[in-house]
């Protein structure tokens, strides 16, 4: 037996037990003729004690150990003189009485501790090294279990998990493919899956009725903490739903999660939100909900003939901090530069503080009057002590997006987005359609399958951009976790869908040619979701990034660098794959 136990297993119930354990060098410390090994396992760590005065050639042995050196120690529990409390294991040690080096290792390119003096790009090249960190551990050992609660509480609403290929044809969800030239199909390609979309749905024409998959999916986007090339979705759909019988089953597996995950139970019935209501008041359709701040537009109060900035502005909204009338000049100048970063995009920033002794002060006094600057106290609901920030410009979702981002920012400078504190909501009626001025032309906000509400159906041919989708996404903390639709089941308003977005018959055809025609088989109604898997986990461990709780991402470029992928391929494969690259 290569170990008894574990190394995060022995406590003083266990001392005068023989033992083997195996497992890495952590640290030695050398005190006199003692000598102390922390041996760590994916379990913990255990101090191991060697005596030169009771084995010397032993003890010379561990004196030769070298950090992650991998070996089996064979000992005696035995109850420490010196109890190390913040240690599950603190309270014992193993008096060795023999070792075996398994593997010498080489020195790490940066500790193994939690705080490694290791930098990010060498860390992701050495990533199997900084997984051997607890902290990084801990984080899959999350996802697994995330991912086992998932399989059975899907499971236990009979569900059945299928999977779907990954070489596939081309999706349109939004954003490039990967693709994938076939040898055998000459000069075609494969598309790697934006998500099992198209296939999910032939799974419920199929009569599967409850599909759900645990699916990797391939985007070639632009990357953030948020985001990777190559990401997991939780991907499910169901027949003969509405909107509410979807939003049921999958509240109800967000809550299962979070109270088995974290212990938090989520309120009874989540918060559903218009995506209208949220951009006015968050200027986001995934508002982070742990704080106020709500966005106040006040073009009747601030355009007066007096501003010339206001009085052309389309938009003025402002929100207000509390207790914030105390910032410095330097910290009001910090919040200026922040809007006008290009990130954000704002041309400035006007400030009212709202002292607490009653008097006011503004970057915009020479303009109004204290009485022009009492009128917008009111309007935005401030007290003394406060201070108001209002943002203009032309373009009123512009602008709004621009007080979005200094709105975060105001919630993380007062402290008020706490990775303890879950606030999630569903934000329901999304439009169905977005300009995209890149293509100039209408594309479909979540992809071309979406229902258009039945209300809103009149409104299609002359006024598309007025129609709203049976659309949903799960936000939580300001992130979008997960999205889903009811979708198009009836063959012709899919192909009015299809028209409205710039697709020929052929065109639609060629593309979606299977799905149109699985829809003249007696297709059910359905819908469906996916949340990310990735964006779940790192939410319910409070991670700043989604590659925290991936085994093995890829950098901002899209590079794996302990793979060093992508790279060229040999001229011979090349060839059998008729490429030629023109670089
Ligand atoms: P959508 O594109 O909204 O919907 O994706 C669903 C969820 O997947 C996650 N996600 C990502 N996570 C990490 N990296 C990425 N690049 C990335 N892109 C998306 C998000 C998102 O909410 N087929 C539809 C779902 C449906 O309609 O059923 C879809 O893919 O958490």
């Amino acid at each position: 037996m290569y170990r008894t136990n574990t190394c995060g297993e022995l406590r003083l119930s266990h001392v005068g037990q023989a033992v083997t354990l195996a497992g890495w060098v952590q640290r030695t410390r050398k005190m006199g003729g003692m000598t102390f090994v922390d041996l760590r396992d994916r379990y913990g760590i255990t101090q191991l004690v060697f005596d030169e005065s009771r084995d010397a050639e032993l003890t010379a042995q561990a004196n030769k150990l070298g950090r992650e050196y991998c070996i089996q120690a064979v000992g005696t529990v035995s109850e420490r003189s010196n109890k190390n409390p913040n240690m599950p294991t603190g309270d014992i040690e193993i008096i060795v009485t023999g070792l075996t080096m398994l593997s010498t290792s080489d020195t790490p390119p940066f500790t193994i501790e939690d705080n490694t003096d290791g930098g990010d790009e060498l860390r992701m090249k050495y990533r199997y090294l900084d997984l051997r960190r607890a902290a990084v551990r801990k984080n899959l050992e999350l996802r697994h279990r995330m991912t086992i609660l998932v399989r059975n509480f899907l499971d236990s609403r009979d569900f059945i998990e299928v999977e779907t290929p990954i070489l596939v044809g081309s999706t349109p969800e939004g954003a490039r493919d990967f693709v994938v030239p076939s040898r055998m199909n000459p000069g075609q390609f494969y598309a790697l899956p934006q998500s099992p979309q198209t296939l999910k749905q032939l799974l419920m024409v199929s009569g599967f009725d409850r599909y759900f998959q645990i699916a990797k999916c391939f985007r070639d986007e632009d990357l953030r903490a948020d985001r990777q090339p190559e990401f997991t979705q939780i991907d499910c759909e169901m027949s003969f739903v509405h909107q509410d019988d979807v939003l049921e089953v999958f509240e109800d597996m967000a809550r299962y999660l979070f109270k088995e995950v974290r212990g938090v139970e989520l309120p009874a019935k989540l918060r559903q939100m218009t995506w209208a209501e949220a951009m006015r008041l968050y200027g986001s359709d995934k508002p982070d909900l742990r704080f106020g701040m709500t966005f106040v537009e006040v073009m009747d109060v601030m355009k007066k003939g007096k501003f010339s900035v206001f009085d052309d502005a389309a938009y003025i909204g402002g929100i207000c901090a509390p207790g914030c009338a105390s910032y410095t000049r330097k910290q009001l100048d910090q919040l200026t530069e922040f809007v006008k970063r290009p990130q954000v995009g704002a041309k400035g920033l006007v400030y009212v503080k709202y002292n607490e002794d009653g008097t006011v002060k503004s970057s915009v006094d020479k303009f109004y009057s204290e009485e022009d600057l009492l009128e917008l106290k009111a309007a935005m609901g401030a007290k003394d002590g406060d201070l108001v920030l209002l943002l203009s410009g032309d373009n009123a979702n512009k602008t709004r997006v621009q007080l979005c981002a200094l709105r975060l920012e105001m919630g993380e400078r007062l402290g008020l987005r706490d990775d303890n504190k879950f606030e999630c909501l569903w934000i329901v009626d999304f439009p169905l359609f977005e300009w995209s001025d890149e293509e100039q032309r209408l594309m479909a906000t979540h992809h071309p399958f979406t229902m258009p509400n039945p209300d809103d159906i009149p409104l299609l041919d002359e006024h598309p951009e007025q129609v709203r989708a049976v659309a949903y996404d799960f936000v939580c903390n300001g992130i979008e976790v997960g999205g889903g639709s009811l979708r198009i089941h009836d063959g012709a308003l899919q192909e009015k869908m299809f028209k409205i977005l710039g697709f020929t018959p052929e065109r639609a055809m060629a593309q979606f040619g299977f799905l149109i025609n699985a829809f003249k088989y007696g297709a059910p109604p359905h819908g469906g979701l996916a949340f990310g898997l990735d964006r779940f986990v790192s939410i319910m461990a409070g991670l700043d990034s989604i590659r925290d709780c991936i085994a093995f991402p890829k950098n901002n470029s899209g590079r794996d660098v302990m793979l060093d992928a992508p790279s060229e391929l040999e001229p011979g494969q090349l060839e059998e794959l008729n490429l030629k690259v023109t670089l």
